[in-house]
């Protein structure tokens, strides 16, 4: 009897968290992306409620803003024809980043605002694909994939902020 009710308990629970991540991917254009990356990260699916599994989504692409733009200042290091190229991207990430920041911030009072900081975001994105999408060298293509998945986490953070009524 113990047995069955928790077990009935955790498979409560997992479908809860999979309600949580459906009602994130529901308004992210390409769903399939967002519930194959949340449903593979841990700390999301065992998320307790849309708020906290919200702010992981943000905390994500904070986190990859922050790796990304280490590549760049490592590559403007490295490289000296591109030094100028990658500065400007690792500052434009840096932007990326502080208004992540301020999404998580705004996310409890003012999902809208919240949301519209991340929309913000995709400005910059558009600006950087410009800076290094015509480049044929290595490290400008491998930063424009690296951008385009910066994008996808963007959109699924705007997702949560929609999920919250942004
Ligand atoms: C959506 O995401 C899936 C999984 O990452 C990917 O295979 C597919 O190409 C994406 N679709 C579009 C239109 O980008
Ligand atoms: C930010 O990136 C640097 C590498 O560029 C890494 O050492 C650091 O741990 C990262 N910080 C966070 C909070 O992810
Ligand atoms: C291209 O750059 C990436 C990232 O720095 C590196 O992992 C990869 O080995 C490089 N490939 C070539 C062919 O230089």
């Amino acid at each position: 009897m113990v047995l069955l009710s928790q077990i009935l308990l955790i498979s409560s629970s997992a479908l809860t968290s999979t309600n949580y991540i459906d009602a994130i991917c529901q308004h992210v254009e390409n769903g399939t992306f967002c519930m194959q990356m949340l449903s593979a990260y841990p700390p999301a699916v065992s998320a307790n409620d849309l708020f906290s599994l919200a702010t992981i989504v943000i905390n994500l692409g904070i986190s990859y803003a922050n790796n990304t733009g280490g590549f760049a200042a490592d590559t403007a290091k490295k490289e000296p024809t591109l030094k100028e190229q990658f500065k400007s991207c690792q500052d434009e990430f840096d932007g990326i980043q502080l208004y992540l920041r301020m999404a998580r911030g705004e996310l409890k009072e003012s999902p809208t605002s919240a949301n519209y900081d991340i929309f913000l975001c995709t400005d910059i994105t558009m600006h950087v694909k410009d800076l290094v999408g015509g480049k044929r060298d290595n490290a400008s293509k491998t930063f424009l994939e690296m951008t385009l998945q910066m994008e996808r986490l963007i959109d699924v953070a705007i997702g949560a902020t929609v999920a919250l009524g942004g």
